[in-house]
């Protein structure tokens, strides 16, 4: 393992009917409330007017900032800090899936910086103060409501980029499996690529010696595996909601990664792309990370191949280990497809075209990867292997 200091005072309140403890978390932080949602989704599964009484029975002067958009964007995160500013905001409630709660971190470190929250989201300024921010959450995917990280796009620029802060950890996240009922198939299935995905960031790594996280990283995604096909025949489930949205938070509130750095190329590749074309950002995960995985096989076989065995319960018997990790990695294509999950760019409507741009915006910042360094050879070849 390596060294490794953990900390995450998020305090989670899971389970049916907690919303009612915004009553208790609220006050705590004071009554000038910024209430920050997304398109209208919580309005239409009356979460909204819940949440917007609760708030009223406890005095609160309530701003709102509406119609954060998936993939959310700078003028947005720009739009709350004036309001924030404007208001004397003490606190903001976000409610919405892993959007409105990035674009409430970014804005709540925005609050307090006297200059563009871009700056903060290229860690141009490093933030010495923030907003304190609460979540109800309402979709199972990032794991942005225990921990501390926040991805925004620069839409005028193209650029998308992940940032965080100890500042940016929500105080509290409300997680109601009632609450993702109304997530539709398509989301729902994203929200499972994209956890099973935070947990292969985390599992293919070179750290020696990291026998449970290996373990635990198998066990949420045996987990997803068994409940996914079963959730997306029955959306309103409350114990396979549970299951995956105590999953999600799981796959990556710091608990899998705890001494054992993880790769996190296949998500520098998906924000790319993304924000060149606006795409689900698990839409992108689900083509990229098996193309990913074959790109990088020979940098450790013996992790390709323990995957396939343990998760994907590939035979052994009279196969190399090349073909076993290989057929680990179609096992999970297939998973993938079967649940419904894009599997090509193509799917998107995506060509040739823009690949030499993406490998840019890719390379931003320096070779990547911390399991294997990609130089933009690499992305090149595996944005092609995507088309
Ligand atoms: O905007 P509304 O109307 O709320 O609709 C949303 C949106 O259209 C809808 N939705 C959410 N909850 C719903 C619902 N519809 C019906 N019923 C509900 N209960 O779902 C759509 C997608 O929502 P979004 O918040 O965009 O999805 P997700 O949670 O997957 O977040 C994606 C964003 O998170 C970033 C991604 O890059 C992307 O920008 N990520 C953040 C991470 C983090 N902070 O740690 C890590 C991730 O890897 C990821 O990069
Ligand atoms: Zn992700």
């Amino acid at each position: 393992m390596e060294n490794f200091t953990y900390q995450n005072p998020t305090k989670l309140i899971f389970g049916k009917g907690q919303a009612e403890e915004l009553k208790n978390e609220v006050p705590k932080y004071g009554k000038k409330v910024l209430l920050a949602y997304g398109g209208g989704s919580i309005k239409r599964s009356g979460l909204y007017d819940q949440v917007l009484s609760l708030l009223k029975e406890i005095g609160a002067e309530v701003s709102e900032l509406a119609g954060i958009e998936p993939n959310p964007r700078l003028s947005t995160v720009q739009k709350g800090v004036e309001i924030c500013k404007n208001n004397n905001i003490d606190f903001i409630l976000a409610v919405g899936g892993g959007s409105v709660i990035d674009c409430t971190k970014a804005i709540a470190a925005g609050a307090k910086y006297d200059g563009d929250a871009w700056d903060i989201v290229t860690k141009k300024h490093t933030p010495s103060d923030a907003l304190p921010f609460g979540t109800v959450l309402t979709l199972a995917a990032t794991g942005s409501e225990m921990n501390s990280g926040s991805v925004i796009t620069n839409w005028e620029t193209k650029e998308k980029y992940g940032w965080g802060s100890p500042l940016t950890f929500p105080k509290f996240s409300i997680l109601d499996p009632v609450n993702t009922f109304s997530v539709p198939k398509d989301h729902t299935i994203y929200g499972m690529v994209d956890m099973m995905s935070h947990v292969f960031e985390s599992y293919f790594r070179n750290t020696t010696n990291a026998l449970l996280q290996d373990r635990m990283c198998e066990s949420v995604l045996k987990t997803v595996i068994e409940t996914a096909p079963k959730l997306i025949e029955d959306l309103e489930n409350y114990e396979l909601r549970e299951t995956i949205l105590y999953s999600g938070t799981i796959a990556l509130n710091g608990i899998l990664q705890m001494g054992a750095r993880g790769d996190w190329a296949t998500h520098n590749i998906e924000h790319a792309v993304s924000a060149v074309y606006d795409i689900p950002h698990a839409g992108g995960l689900a083509i990229l990370f098996p193309n990913w995985m074959k790109h990088n096989l020979d940098v450790n076989l013996s992790r390709f191949k323990q995957l396939a065995v343990r998760v994907f319960e590939v035979s052994e018997e009279g196969k190399s280990d090349r073909d076993i990790a290989l057929e680990g990695i179609e096992k999970l294509r297939e998973f993938w497809s079967s649940l419904g999950a894009p599997s090509r760019l193509a799917d998107y409507d995506i060509t040739d075209e823009n690949i030499e741009l993406m490998a840019d915006k890719a390379m931003a910042n320096g070779p990547f990867g911390n399991f294997n360094k990609l130089q933009k050879q690499d992305v090149t070849d595996i944005l092609q292997a995507s088309l």
